[in-house]
């Protein structure tokens, strides 16, 4: 039987001209025993849609990673490399994930204390909050009024390690859900060039995502040129690299005020590990361009020159660069990304237990988002893998369409 796509609902704050084509619900299947037609028109699908949701769904740890590693069949490590993030102590993602002991390659997240849970006999889990890593916070009166920011956008990604490409799919599990009131998304960055007093009505402890693609659509002509030509440096072991520093109000970036991590006090690293990753992505089926950068890892920017003279006055850094000042890498990314969060491209996820969220980590960035009290207990499996292969950047076609 062909599987079923159901369009996902949108909140009344989206565009639907944008966000029609993002994301399906995908009925008619049973996840655990799918047969072989039915992961191709998923995994096709998912490529097209770019997150595919899939309800009532009841898997085992061993389950989830078996879907997940179908995706690649080659890969095998998590996203992060297997208990990797437990032990790096100077990580920032370490109090966020805990890792399920059968099956290393999927992480126990969410919030409270769980006892007892697929061979673990006691978790303290967090929600991550935007007062560990954002410079500014909202106060408590905000806060007890409801409203919230997004944490950190992303996509999943150790970004250093030459066995460690950026996963091409995730899946996320929503196990136990605590219901409550829906929150408001404060970006307060309207003090930044070009950003607006922008608010988003979002669910309680939603999971905020936006199209990479349509980031790089919206672009206008130079900045598009300027990012097929454009390849992001990542710090060495990044997470611990800006574990020290502090976000911006938008969770899209790091405010440059020079408190990232020295090298010296860095994880010994190679030259050779450090993940240099074009900024756009190749759609491995549709072809189309992804912009996916990851705000707070990037560290230097490599621009090719413009490679038709006709278009050199019209484009930005015409002769190339290299860029290392990280104010300059920062306020380019941020004119790269801002626009593609704004709120009405955000499709802000709805959880309800025995939600699967199956995403195309390179083609989406995401966030989490919200607040919850103590006594609202989340529990969530997720899983990825280090791909086998690093991912495309713009091909020829494109250099000549938009450089
Ligand atoms: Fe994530």
């Amino acid at each position: 039987m062909a599987i079923q796509l159901v369009p996902l609902p949108l909140p009344g704050s989206a565009d639907v001209s944008k966000l029609a084509d993002f994301g399906r619900e995908v009925r008619g299947i049973e996840l655990g025993s799918l047969m072989s037609e039915e992961f191709k028109e998923i995994e096709e699908s998912l490529y097209k849609y770019s997150a595919l949701l899939f309800r009532n769904v009841n898997l085992s740890p061993e389950q989830q990673y078996a879907f997940t590693k179908a995706f690649d069949p080659e890969a095998d490590a998590y996203g992060h490399g297997n208990n990797k993030i437990e032990s790096a102590k100077t990580s920032i993602l370490q109090p966020y994930l805990k890792t399920i002991p059968r099956v290393p390659q999927v992480q126990l997240i969410g919030h409270g204390t769980v006892r007892d849970h697929e061979g673990i006999t006691e978790a303290h889990l967090k929600h991550a909050s935007h007062r560990a890593f954002h410079k500014t916070h909202l106060s408590g009166a905000e806060e007890a009024a409801g409203d919230t920011r997004f944490f950190r956008w992303h996509m999943d990604a150790a970004l250093y390690g030459r066995a460690l490409p950026p996963p091409r799919v995730t899946t996320l599990y929503g196990i136990r859900v605590p219901q409550g009131e829906g929150q408001v998304v404060k970006y307060g960055d309207a003090t930044i060039e070009g950003a607006s007093e922008d608010e988003l009505r979002v669910p309680l402890g939603t999971t905020a995502f936006v199209s990479g693609k349509t980031m790089f659509d919206i672009q206008p002509r130079e900045l598009k040129s300027l990012a097929v030509r454009t390849s992001a440096k990542y710090a060495p072991h990044p997470f611990a690299w800006m574990a020290t520093a502090r976000a911006v109000s938008t969770g899209l970036g790091l405010v440059s005020e020079g408190r990232e991590r020295a090298d010296k006090d860095l994880p010994p690293w190679k030259e050779e590990d450090i993940q240099v990753l074009p900024v756009c992505w190749k759609n491995p089926v549709t072809g189309e361009l992804h912009l996916q950068l990851h705000p707070c890892g990037v560290k230097e920017l490599h621009i090719e020159p413009v490679p038709d003279a006709s278009r050199r006055d019209e484009a930005l850094y015409p002769d190339g660069a290299h860029l290392t000042d990280l104010e300059e890498v920062r306020r380019i990314c941020y004119k790269w990304q801002r626009p593609g969060i704004a709120p009405n491209l955000v499709y802000p996820h709805d959880w309800r237990e025995g939600d699967l969220m199956l995403f195309h980590n390179r083609g989406v960035m995401h966030s989490v988002v919200g607040k919850f009290t103590e006594d609202q207990i989340r529990v969530f499996h997720q899983c990825n893998f280090a791909t086998s292969d690093f991912p495309i950047g713009p091909n020829d076609d494109d250099i000549r369409r938009w450089a």
